[in-house]
């Protein structure tokens, strides 16, 4: 067995993201609105037990990280055990997080304990009425108090993802840029992406890299960070104030051609590309626990991995039938 899963295009890929479950205790505006929502029903689900045997095949094709995501992962029964288990998983060496931060509080030492050190955490506003209002109802100081326990506990490095939306939080940029500092974080901001159901959100409110920039060099000078190898899709900087940020562009300047990642959704579904609609249904080799079945599926699935999306900011662009919470982001 190939100890390389690449693709058609010579992609490498090294990096798969396990959403746990669709299932979330916020409802973010642009991501589940309140009302208008179904779940995954819990027999299509599949078991830790399923996830860890198709990780263990994902690592054995080549994959070396896996990050762990939702819906709300830390909503998820024992979710901390499979994120240790999956810590054990051989090639696999590093296990990562991202969550909404609300659960940090009761989860942070046993996050720790299961051998997690970076999370990223969304947070859209620094306002109390914005945050609330975004996230359907959810405390910032709570939020914000989490967030510390979470770096006492020892994770490290948290970066925020902040959604950039003109008209609700785009005013609020010189505002993170000033947060990392205080709190430690990296700032990260990034472009909105025209996915989920959310009827609020217009593509006119997204806010492209170049403009994010613009802004914060309107009270900062920055310097960009080189990139670590396989690094990510973010684009870093220091601040002369002292902080890190991140902008994120998959709008503006997609990093298709570098990406290194696949997906699985919470119901078995291999999605090759964030923003294309394609998805594979790997269930029934992971249930059989056809190890055989599973690569051919998974190879099967990576041919046909699109070169790049197709989603560009001055067009307007389908929607999307799975929300992020249900992707995995
Ligand atoms: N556009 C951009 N980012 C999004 N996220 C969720 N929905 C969108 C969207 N439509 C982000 C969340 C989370 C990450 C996994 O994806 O803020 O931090
Ligand atoms: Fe939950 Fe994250 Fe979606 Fe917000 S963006 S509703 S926190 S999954």
């Amino acid at each position: 067995m190939s100890k390389s899963l690449a693709d058609k295009f010579g992609r490498r890929i090294r990096y798969l993201r396990v959403s746990v479950t669709d299932r979330c205790n916020f409802h973010c505006k642009y991501c589940m609105p309140e009302g208008e929502f179904e779940h995954l029903s819990h027999s299509c689900i599949l078991s830790f037990e399923d996830m860890l045997f198709a990780c263990s095949v994902f690592a054995e094709m080549g994959v070396e990280k896996i990050r762990v995501t939702g819906g709300e992962p830390l909503v998820r029964k024992g979710v901390t055990d499979f994120m240790h288990m999956l810590t054990d998983v051989k090639g696999i060496e590093e296990v990562t997080l991202t969550t909404n931060g609300s659960l940090l509080e009761k989860f942070a030492d046993e996050i720790v304990a299961a051998g997690i050190r970076r999370v990223n955490i969304s947070l859209d506003s620094l306002r109390p009425e914005r945050y609330r209002d975004i996230t359907g109802g959810f405390d910032l100081d709570r939020l914000l108090k989490s967030l510390y326990i979470a770096k006492k506990a020892g994770l490290d490095p948290i970066k925020t993802n902040t959604v950039v939306i003109r008209g609700f939080n785009a005013d609020e940029i010189h505002d993170f840029c000033d947060f990392s500092v205080r709190s430690g974080v990296v700032a990260r901001f990034i472009e909105f992406m025209p996915i989920g159901n959310s009827p609020d959100w217009k593509q006119e409110n997204i806010v492209l890299g170049s403009e994010m920039l613009k802004i914060i060099g309107e009270k900062y000078d920055y310097e960009e960070i080189k990139k670590e190898h396989h690094a990510g899709p973010a684009k870093n900087y220091r601040l002369s104030n002292g902080g890190r940020v991140g902008i994120i562009t998959p709008i503006s300047n997609h990093f298709c051609s570098e990406c290194d990642k696949l997906r699985l959704t919470a119901d078995g579904k291999l999605r090759p590309c964030l923003l294309t609609e394609e998805e594979y249904d790997l269930k029934e080799p992971i249930r059989k626990r056809d190890r055989e079945g599973l690569i051919e599926a998974i190879s099967g699935a990576l041919c046909k991995k699109e070169k790049e999306h197709h989603v560009v900011a001055d067009k307007r662009n389908e929607r999307y039938k799975r929300t992020m919470s249900g992707i995995g982001g």
